[in-house]
């Protein structure tokens, strides 16, 4: 197990809540080709995700964080397993994979909504076209399908809004069937992507609401894992 970090002790006595859990984390984001060098990607960096990661580990989880490309470097313990995959299907499966073996899930990538349709083997070029259009085909929805699962683990899922938080967060847990959703304003400039610090909302299954100061990624992750419900947890 890792060690607690110096920064937790001061803040908040270490906890070992999570010996004996399996813990997947998703982080990043995702990355759709085009053709061999455009994407289609988004402003997610990975530090809320691997933030959870790690404070997940130092509370005792084995945790596997399966991230797409990210801004910050992997949590390196013995306890957490890095699967790096890079486009939304890559992730799917990566989760999939290991969907029976989990405890509890925390889906924090920005996971694309859209794929192109193919992937060209050779540039694009432009040959004189005054317009190009590329056809989308939408990714499968991988907290939608965990919380489909016969036994689905306990499942914390984010909500990245720019409008009506509190009301679109909740349907977002209900459609997917999260037992807790952490509901994220991204017209805030001091939260959401690329930034270090994060003001978040969690909601839970059971209606509590707490909305949280601005924060740091770090202190959000020890937050959002002192509201786990572990009654419901088999
Ligand atoms: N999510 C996922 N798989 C997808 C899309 C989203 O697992 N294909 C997860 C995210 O990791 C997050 C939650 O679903 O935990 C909500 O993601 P968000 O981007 O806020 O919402 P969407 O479901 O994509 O809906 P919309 O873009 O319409 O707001």
């Amino acid at each position: 197990m890792s060690a607690c970090p110096i920064i937790s002790l001061m803040d908040t006595p270490c906890k070992s809540d999570l010996i004996g859990k399996k813990v997947l984390v998703t982080a990043g984001p995702t990355v759709e080709d085009i053709d061999p060098v455009r994407f289609i990607s988004n402003r997610s960096t990975g530090k809320m995700g691997v933030a959870l990661a790690a404070a997940a580990a130092a509370r005792g989880a084995e945790v596997a964080l399966v991230h797409g490309p990210l801004a910050v470097p992997c949590p390196t313990a013995p306890n957490i397993e890095c699967i790096a995959v890079r486009s939304a299907n890559q992730m799917h499966s990566a989760v999939m994979d290991i969907s029976g073996t989990i405890d509890i899930a925390i889906m924090a990538a920005a996971v694309a909504d859209y794929r192109s349709s193919s992937i060209a083997l050779q540039k694009i070029k432009k040959n004189g076209n005054s317009k190009l259009s590329i056809e989308l085909l939408p990714t499968r929805d991988i907290l939608a399908e965990l919380g489909s699962m016969g036994s689905p683990p306990y499942l914390i899922g984010f909500a990245a809004e720019s409008e009506n938080l509190i009301a679109n967060a909740r349907s977002k847990m209900r459609l997917k069937r999260c037992d807790m959703i952490c509901a994220n304003d991204i017209s805030d400039a001091t939260s959401g992507f690329a930034v270090d610090s994060n003001r978040i909302t969690i909601l839970t299954a059971k209606g509590e609401i707490f909305e949280l100061p601005q924060l740091s990624k770090k202190q959000a992750a020890e937050e959002i894992l002192n509201r786990i419900d572990f009654s419901i947890i088999p």
